[in-house]
């Protein structure tokens, strides 16, 4: 099954999914290992949980499985990329916009986040991206998880 918004497309092949951006690359798959990269999070994020972004929604319907969660806000850029993704779970709600002017201006409070919104893990992203995000997300949230944080961390 193949389903596309703007340029965005979702692929679902041989029990596979994929979601592309608008270059043909895949923003993420739901093979284990895309999936067993976030279990850390999934396992740790308890109660009022903050995301960025959507992808798949992977991450936000594993963790609104669980029952010491009690809500999933998730902060997506891309209206294609909801318009694309059915969520079922009725503890996730989805704002589209970007997390940096979301945690800039927002007055809510969370018990837990996990930010996933850069393609690759390197060094410049750690410090270009994955600092600042922390540091405005620590105003808000208690404690954040970053995709691939641990990786970017030691290659410092
Ligand atoms: C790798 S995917 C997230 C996968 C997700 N963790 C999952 O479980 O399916 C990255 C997502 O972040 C979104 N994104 C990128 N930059 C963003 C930003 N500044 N604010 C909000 N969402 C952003 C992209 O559009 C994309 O949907």
């Amino acid at each position: 099954m193949i389903k596309t918004k703007g340029k965005f497309v979702y692929e679902e092949c041989d029990g596979v999914q994929v979601l592309f951006d608008p270059s043909g690359t895949p923003l993420m798959t739901d093979i284990p290992k895309d999936v067993d990269a976030q279990r850390f999070a999934v396992n740790a994020c308890a109660g009022r949980i903050l995301t960025a972004g959507l992808g798949l929604g992977l991450f936000a319907e594993s963790v609104a499985a669980k029952d010491d969660v009690v809500s999933v806000l998730v902060i997506e850029k891309s209206q294609e990329v909801i318009d694309l993704i059915n969520l079922q779970s009725p503890k996730i709600s989805i704002v589209c916009g970007d997390i940096f002017v979301f945690l800039s201006s927002t007055k809510l409070r969370f018990d837990s986040a996990y930010f996933d919104i850069w393609p690759r893990s390197s060094r410049d992203i750690y410090e270009q991206v994955v600092l600042p995000l922390r540091g405005l997300a620590s105003r808000v949230v208690k404690h954040i998880y970053c995709y691939k944080e641990a990786a970017m961390k030691r290659s410092l």
